[in-house]
C-alpha cells in the first residue's frame, strides 16, 4: 500500500506491506535506528514516538499504514537548530540514562506529557512513564530530568511571550 507519511519534518511517500509495523518502517525503511524495539508486544515503551506533535504511541503496536496523513516525530528530530530539546538537556544534566536504550521512548512520553500537563506532580510523571521501562535507572533521576525539563520549557515560553527585548534581557540577566 502507499503511504504518505511525514517524518521529523520530511514528507515521504513509501510502497509498504499492510502488516509493516511502524517501528520497523522507521527502523528499516527510513533508517530512523533511535527508535529501539525492546519487546515487540507493547509492554516496554521504547519504541514510543509522537504522534502528530501531541500523542506518545508505541510503535510496534500500530502499523506503518495508520501513520499514512499523520506527522511522526523519533528521538532524532527532538534536537532542533543543532540545539538539544530541554527534555535531552535534562536527561543529560540529571543522569537520567545509563545504557540508553529506555531513553528515546522515555523522552517522546515525557514530551507528550509534558504538552498535555506542563506542570506536573511528581505522581502524574510516574503515572505519565509508567507503560517506558527502564533496567538502570531505577527512575528517580528520569522523574527529576521531566521535572527540570517542565521548569525549563515553561520559562522559554514566558520568555516567547515577552516581547523581543525584555526576553532578551531576562534571558541574560
Ligand atoms: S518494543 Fe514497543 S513497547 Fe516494547
Ligand atoms: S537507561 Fe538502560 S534501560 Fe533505561
Amino acid at each position: 500500500m502507499k503511504i504518505n507519511v511525514t517524518v521529523n519534518g520530511t514528507a515521504y511517500e513509501r510502497d509498504v506491506e499492510p502488516r509493516l509495523l511502524l517501528a520497523y518502517f522507521l527502523r528499516d525503511q527510513l533508517g530512523l535506528t533511535g527508535t529501539h524495539v525492546g519487546c515487540d508486544s507493547s509492554s516496554c515503551g521504547c519504541c514510543v514516538v509522537l504522534l502528530d506533535g501531541e500523542r506518545a504511541v508505541k510503535s510496534c503496536s500500530m502499523f506503518a499504514v495508520m501513520a499514512d496523513g499523520h506527522e511522526v516525530a523519533t528521538i532524532e528530530g527532538l534536537k532542533v537548530g543543532g540545539k538539544l530539546h530541554a527534555i535531552q538537556q535534562a536527561f543529560t544534566d540529571c543522569h537520567g540514562l545509563q545504557c540508553g536504550f529506555c531513553t528515546p521512548g522515555m523522552m517522546l512520553t515525557a514530551v507528550a506529557l509534558l504538552k498535555w500537563n506542563p506542570h506536573p506532580s511528581e505522581d502524574e510523571i510516574r503515572e505519565g512513564l509508567a507503560g517506558n521501562l527502564c533496567r538502570c535507572t531505577g527512575y528517580q533521576n528520569i522523574v527529576k530530568a521531566v521535572q527540570q525539563a517542565a521548569e525549563q520549557l515553561a520559562s522559554d515560553s514566558a520568555a516567547a511571550a515577552l516581547p523581543e527585548g525584555l526576553a532578551t534581557a531576562s534571558a541574560t540577566a
